[in-house]
């Protein structure tokens, strides 16, 4: 019975020895799990660019980014954008830059996108581009209601923006010439931002850049709103006239979640834009 039990444990052993030498646990040493590593990027003009980013260990490596569900059906913002529409910009288009900010950052630790955004020009297009195109869309999406749920922007906010731009109206016309083809030729954004002084600004980014990206083009800012000016965000329904699908813009902004990130931008806070949230919330 006894050399029937020291078998089994010389067997025990033997497995453990196995599993290690098979596993390579050599992470284990690493206190507390994580090490820093380093990767050089594609930059602009073809440039490397070095960016540190800390690896967790093995098997703890953080979760693939995941398109999140659009806060509605696919059909709810009709009749001011079409079904179409939305189920090829989200299913597709976005989708597509899910999928290669998580290409960009295989093996590497995945931060909230947010995170991304502030270094995201000097980390090189791959981030820049994908992790900008990820965030940007959460962003957009969260930032819609259909017509009617979207809620009135906040004493708070309607002020802010009366002391910054004259009246709601004048605030709404300065947002529409800023994403006129004229003022953002090709593909872009247009933001309402929350500037480094707590004041209010309208601006414009070129590709998927956004406004917390250090160095970015037009005024950087805590972002509260925002409309795509991609042409695949109004194609199908506005054709050429992309003026006509930021004035329906309007009709579908969820002012509701505008205020929310607006009280937060006042903190110093930029948007997760991760979660998915009722657009009548
Ligand atoms: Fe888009």
């Amino acid at each position: 019975m006894a050399g029937h039990r020291r078998r089994r444990g010389w067997l025990a052993w033997i497995g453990v020895l196995v599993f290690l030498r098979l596993a390579d646990l050599s992470f284990v040493a690493l206190s507390p799990g994580r090490r820093a590593v380093s990767a050089v990027l594609p930059g602009p003009g073809g440039a490397g660019v070095r960016h540190t980013t800390r690896l967790r260990a093995r098997g703890d490596v953080a979760a693939a980014y995941e398109l999140p569900p659009l806060p509605f059906d696919y059909d709810a913002l009709e009749p001011i954008i079409d079904k179409e529409t939305m189920k090829f910009h989200h299913d597709n288009h976005h989708n597509t830059y899910i999928q290669n900010i998580n290409k960009a950052l295989d093996g590497q630790e995945r931060p909230a996108l947010v995170e991304l955004q502030k270094a995201a020009i000097q980390s090189g297009t791959a981030i820049r581009n994908s992790g900008g195109g990820a965030y940007n869309h959460n962003f957009y999406w969260l930032g819609l209601a259909p017509v009617g749920r979207g809620g009135e922007p906040s004493d708070k906010l309607a002020a802010a923006i009366k002391e910054a731009f004259g009246s709601f109206d004048e605030f709404k016309a300065k947002f529409e010439a800023a994403g006129a083809p004229g003022a953002r030729f090709g593909s872009g954004w247009v933001w309402l931002v929350v500037k480094a002084d707590g004041q209010l600004a309208i601006t414009s980014t070129p590709n998927q850049d956004n406004p917390l990206m250090d160095g970015v083009e037009g005024t950087p800012g805590i972002p509260i709103l925002v409309c795509d000016l991609w042409e695949h965000a109004y194609y199908l329904k506005y054709q050429y006239r992309r003026p006509e699908y930021v004035k329906a813009f309007w009709s579908v902004v969820n002012w509701n979640q505008v205020n929310a990130w607006y009280d937060d931008a006042v903190m110093g806070k930029a948007p997760m834009a991760e979660a998915s949230v009722s657009a009548s919330a």
